[in-house]
């Protein structure tokens, strides 16, 4: 279930992968120090096309790290990065975007005052005629926006409305369609579900799958299991820094991915904690999951 993800070269032809399954994105062995602080370490991730790998972990684990890694924001300082089977060291996200590799972070880089179209072109707007009456197109910008998010099945009454008006859900699946319209390869979403409701997060699950059908490779970062399962095709779980899961699809359960996110043992150790403050047995509380774990060993059970 583990896997050390290197994989084996062979030789001969027949067993290399078909072209279209290999990774565009892999990690080996990769890790990054910030000072001496070890944010992260020996981490294996292969992302492939037309499949959603999520990337699942506590506070802390090193889920942002890895994607800066991935984005071009910081670079590793052990292991190695691979874009389409070659080492790379980006040195700014203009770089990784060259690649396709597009990201679209939790605080959305969007002008809350500007109209829905105007966000989907912002940096990379339409013009009309030479340098200097160039001018921006805005009849086929507005016609574009309208049929690229028309393309992913996402309906808006009005590109007109500042893109501010529209839910979080809505933003997201905006910002999830301008990188497909752009050209990635590889979508990282980091935490596009962790300030929604149940609904609304409902729409951005749907977006993903549908960024994964037209072709994309997309990281799909969370804290939440159920949402994670809901879409994933692979799982990688970080723990302080390292994986301590990865799994496909057909490899790992949800209970079992929520228990590895759960931390098992440390759920039990937290529960005879809170025994302990509120003077009750533990049996007393309400189960948690079904933890599979241990309970964690207890000096002072009395
Ligand atoms: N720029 C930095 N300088 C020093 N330490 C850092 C820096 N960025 C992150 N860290 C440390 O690296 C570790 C991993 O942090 P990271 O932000 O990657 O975690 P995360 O999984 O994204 O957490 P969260 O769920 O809270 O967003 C933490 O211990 C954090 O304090
Ligand atoms: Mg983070």
């Amino acid at each position: 279930m583990t896997s050390n993800g290197t994989g084996t070269h062979g030789a001969t032809l027949k067993d290399t992968a078909p072209q279209e399954d290999a990774p565009v994105v892999e990690l080996r062995g990769a890790g990054k120090s910030y000072g001496n602080i070890r944010a992260l370490h020996g981490v294996d991730l292969a992302v492939r096309p037309r499949q959603v790998t999520c990337v699942l972990g506590d506070n802390g684990a090193g889920k942002s790290t890895l994607i800066k890694i991935i984005s071009g924001l910081h670079q590793h300082t052990e292991g190695e990065f691979l874009v389409d089977g070659e080492a790379v060291r980006f040195t700014t996200p203009r770089e990784a975007l060259d690649k396709g590799i597009a990201t679209v972070y939790q605080d959305l880089a969007t002008v809350p005052l500007m109209p829905v179209w105007r966000n989907f072109f912002l940096g990379s707007e339409m013009t009309l005629g030479p340098w200097p009456v160039r001018r921006l197109d805005i009849a086929r910008m507005k016609k574009t926006a309208d049929d690229e998010l028309r393309n992913m099945g996402i309906v808006l009454d009005d590109l007109d409305q500042p893109i501010g008006t529209l839910s979080g859900g809505q933003r997201q699946s905006v910002a999830i369609a301008r990188a497909v319209y752009f050209g990635a390869r590889v979508l990282i979403l980091d935490e596009p579900t962790a300030a929604l409701g149940v609904k609304q997060s409902g729409v951005v699950l749907k977006y993903i799958a549908a960024a994964r059908d037209r072709g994309l490779g997309v990281i799909f970062i969370t804290h939440n299991p159920h949402h994670a399962y809901m879409v994933g095709d692979h799982f990688s779980v970080l723990r302080l820094g390292t994986m301590e899961l990865s799994a496909d699809r057909g490899e790992v359960s949800l209970e079992e991915l929520t228990n590895h996110m759960a931390g098992g043992a440390e759920l039990a150790a937290l529960k005879h904690e809170l025994a302990q403050v509120r003077g009750v047995d533990v049996e007393e509380l309400p189960e948690a999951e079904d933890l599979q774990a241990p309970v964690a060993a207890s000096e002072e059970t009395p």
